[in-house]
């Protein structure tokens, strides 16, 4: 019985976001066309009501995240211009499809040989993307499209805590943090890696805050942290870069 249900909503979880404004028109049958990651626009999937939230998530468990929308509300000139730096943040969580769409824009695919949203020295990928939220945390496994669950703690403190006590950034319904392993870039480019590294974090972070305008939230690129805390948070040993904290503005 479970089993059951777990599939159905994966299912449920696996079709696209319905959002006003940013998704294809849909087909008389209630379908819209939109391209699974790193895939041409072909198949058609059902639509995720847009205020789906991430199911309460279970350690180990991937939660599927709808596949990326490719139209939005906003020219992206209208992106750039209204994006501002926000730290003040309404009460409301952010739902399945955002957090799949701003996933996305940070590190997901593009194209069937894996190559992403954001550039990379080399191709060769160093970034990786956690996001935290009141249910729990995870890794964003960009080549699934999926969160792999890693906590059912509510980490956001910790998060404020290690970023010398920016207290607005447990205020934030979702944060992401960006890390970046030198040594696959090391691999080919030795001494220019951690160079290289931070570089695409600025690109990765800064598609994630244009992204999130685009979905009429906003976000902080926060950098003032204790590396050592974001690693004991994360339980890894790589290079933090990022913490970005993202809602709903409290003042639009
Ligand atoms: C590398 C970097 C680190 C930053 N670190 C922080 C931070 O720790 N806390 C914070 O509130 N804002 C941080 N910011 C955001 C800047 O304060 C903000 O971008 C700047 O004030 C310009 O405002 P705007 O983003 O609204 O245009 C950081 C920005 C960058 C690029």
């Amino acid at each position: 019985m479970k089993f059951l249900i777990l599939s159905l909503t994966f299912l449920f979880l696996l079709s696209s976001c319905a959002q006003v404004g940013v998704v294809p028109s849909p087909t008389p049958e209630g379908e819209v066309q939109t391209p699974l990651p790193g895939e041409t626009p072909t198949g058609t999937q059902t639509l995720v009501p847009e205020e789906s939230q991430l199911p309460t998530p279970a350690v180990g468990e991937e939660i599927p995240l709808p596949p990326p929308v490719l139209k939005g509300e906003f020219t992206f000139e209208e992106v750039l211009k209204a994006r501002r730096s926000v730290r003040d943040f309404k009460e409301k969580d952010l739902s399945l499809c955002q957090v799949g769409q701003l996933l996305w824009a940070a590190q997901g695919t593009t194209s069937p040989d894996g190559k992403r949203t954001a550039p990379s020295a080399g191709a060769l990928y160093p970034l990786e993307v956690y996001y935290f939220f009141k249910d729990g945390w995870g890794h964003y496994n960009p080549e699934k499209h999926v969160l792999e669950i890693l906590g059912k703690e509510d980490k956001r403190q910790d998060l404020t805590r290690a970023s010398f006590k920016q207290s607005w950034i447990a205020e934030a319904p979702g944060v992401f943090v960006i890390v970046g392993f030198v040594e696959r870039t090391a691999k080919k480019y030795g001494e220019r890696a951690e160079r290289y590294v931070i570089l695409e974090a600025g690109h990765a972070c800064q598609n994630l805050l244009l992204q999130a305008v685009a979905l009429g939230l906003g976000g902080t690129s926060v950098g003032a942290f204790s590396d050592e805390e974001i690693k004991k948070i994360l339980g890894i040993d790589a290079l933090p870069l990022y913490v970005v904290p993202v809602g709903y503005p409290a003042n639009p």
